[in-house]
């Protein structure tokens, strides 16, 4: 059996060498960590892979990927040589500061060597998720006016080009190609391994990332390099990465998790990342865990249940023994899979909370304090937390409102993609408090304990989905008259999709034609966002001034409904 009987062999924690519970703490206090503290050089590609060379750890590993049937591996100089490859071919192509690249490509190596290389020439990346399918692709694309985009053929039949008259270039990963578009591996094999920095300012574009409100479609929201400020020392802290780590966080990308804590963090930080390019089984992944030497590993809630589900018999045929730091995010952590970790692998599973707004970590456990399950953890050092209510005013400990952030902390949205007034709205009582839409209490120790959206966003594996994006799309087929769409309690997922529709004339609610439904969704936006439930209903309950469909009286019905 993998039941541990010695408490991980980790040493101290980074955080608790480094910064006494109570003591105040100044996010100025990492600044001289960077080269830009001497040089005033900003680049976050430079941060993450040059500077690690430059100080001698080039024979490192940098990336290791895994697939069930490959692995991979590139050190730091490795990673280096391959960024600048890449980046000489973007400019080559035209790609500037500024410029908006997006990358559509499955979890892999070069998902990772192209956001660096976009980023290493001043450009701000896009990534995208790689299950996103073509109106979910376009809207993004289209929202900021993308000129450049990184793909492969196999996800390129999901990009309508006549749709998008932004896009100039499209560059490929595969060698051999047809028509006008670039192979960038192809141009990159024969480009010089060397290239210059775009140096830039603290406060310029890094990153995008489409995010789902509850109204609207999904908004662009832009980050700056000063981020690294934050997403190094979270790392440092809260993920406790250290020299010898072997390091695994399982989301893609094309979320912000997989953008900042799959990317940017570890590489700041100098670990070796594993990326892990199969879908996901139990299996796989204990396989990934043990043969990498996973030794910090931070995932979300669904993947951990469905890890439960499929019982001890599984886990124990692993050696996992290298594990001694798991991390959660995404979703609420119920206590039962806490125990779980405690249970088959001798460890707490620390929580994190964040926001793709938030740019990083801003509640956690810290590894060395005490977990209370059912809490995120308390704010890290350098944020403050409130609880307000609908006025605005400070809640005592105990009473739920909602979720504030004292502004400012160094990654922070830089803005959110013209849209001003969206922006604003995450100030509604003023510019101090910082709204994350979240409803929460704290306890009298300053324990966190989330209980709910304040709006209609549905949280499915972790998943932000707006429903206003899933009702767009099932609006426009032509059996649906009328839609609402809700999140509904799920053991494994936290939410589902559930969809509730009146039909047009003409059209009988049969189990065909609702999987057709389901299937236009899945074909036309990503399959995680089609509903795994429809009920048809003669007629929606709607405002009656507006006549704007009430999600929540549905969602009430709903829960009454299921008893
Ligand atoms: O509702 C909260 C939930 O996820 C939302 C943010 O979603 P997204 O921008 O996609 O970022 C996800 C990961 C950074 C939050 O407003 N959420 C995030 N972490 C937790 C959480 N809910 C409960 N517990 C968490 N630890």
């Amino acid at each position: 059996m993998t039941t541990r009987t010695l408490p991980p062999k980790c040493g101290a924690y980074n955080v608790a060498e480094e910064w006494m519970e109570g003591e105040p703490f100044s996010w100025e206090r990492v600044h001289p960590v960077f080269s830009w503290y001497q040089t005033g050089n900003v680049n976050m590609a430079y941060e993450c892979v040059d500077r690690h060379v430059e100080e001698g750890k080039g024979d490192k590993i940098a990336l290791h990927y895994f697939t069930e049937s490959e692995e991979e591996t590139y050190t730091y100089k490795e990673l280096q040589q391959e960024v600048n490859r890449w980046s000489n071919v973007l400019k080559a192509h035209g790609v500037k500061k500024g410029d908006f690249v997006f990358v559509f490509l499955p979890k892999h190596p070069y998902c990772h060597i192209a956001m660096l290389a976009a980023i290493k020439i001043g450009a701000v990346v896009g990534p995208l998720f790689e299950a996103f399918m073509e109106e979910a692709v376009k809207d993004r694309i289209n929202d900021c006016d993308g000129e450049y985009l990184i793909t492969d053929l196999k996800f390129l039949d999901r990009v309508n080009r006549d749709e998008i008259p932004s896009l100039k270039t499209v560059f490929t990963t595969d060698f051999e190609l047809a028509g006008s578009d670039v192979s960038i591996t192809k141009e990159a094999a024969e480009a010089d391994d060397t290239a210059d920095t775009v140096w830039v300012d603290l406060d310029d574009g890094l990153n995008i990332h489409y995010t789902s409100g509850s109204t609207g479609k999904p908004k662009g929201i832009i980050h700056a390099h000063r981020n690294m400020i934050q997403q190094y020392q979270t790392g440092r802290w809260v993920l406790d990465l250290k020299e010898g780590d072997v390091y695994w966080c399982t989301a893609h990308p094309g979320w912000v998790t997989g953008t900042v804590y799959g990317v940017f963090a570890p590489l700041l930080n100098g670990v070796t990342t594993v990326i892990h390019g199969s879908r996901f089984s139990a299996k796989s992944w204990y396989q990934v865990l043990e043969q990498a030497k996973v030794s910090v590993w931070y995932s979300a809630p669904t993947a951990y249940r469905m890890l439960m589900a499929e019982g001890d018999k599984t886990l124990n045929k692993y050696n996992l023994y290298s594990l001694r730091h798991i991390l959660s995010v995404g979703e609420p952590l119920n206590p039962e899979v806490i125990h779980w970790g405690e249970r088959t692998l001798n460890l707490r599973i620390h929580d994190t909370w964040w926001m793709t707004e938030t740019g990083a970590q801003l509640v956690a456990n810290l590894p060395t304090r005490t977990i209370k399950p059912g809490s995120m953890g308390r704010p890290i050092p350098g944020i403050e937390v409130a609880v307000l209510d609908d006025n605005g005013e400070i809640l005592p400990a105990g009473k739920t409102g909602h979720l504030a952030i004292k502004s400012s902390w160094p990654s922070l949205m830089k803005e959110v993609w013209k849209n001003q007034e969206k922006f604003n709205s995450y100030f509604p009582y003023g510019p101090e408090w910082y709204i994350a839409g979240d409803l929460a209490y704290l306890d009298e120790d300053g324990y966190v304990f989330f209980q709910g959206r304040s709006d209609d966003m549905i949280n499915s594996s972790g998943e932000r989905i707006g429903p206003f994006e899933v009702e767009s799309k099932l609006i426009e087929h032509e059996a649906v008259k009328e839609v609402g769409v809700i999140g509904k309690p799920d053991p494994v997922r936290g939410e589902i999709v559930k969809a509730f529709i009146a039909l047009n004339p003409g059209y009988d609610g049969s189990e065909e034609l609702l999987e057709e439904i389901r299937l236009f969704v899945r074909k036309g936006l990503a399959a995680h966002v089609a509903p795994k439930e429809i009920e048809v209903v003669e007629e929606l309950p709607k405002t009656q001034i507006s006549g704007k469909v009430l999600r929540r009286e549905l969602k009430k019905r709903d829960t009454e409904k299921a008893g």
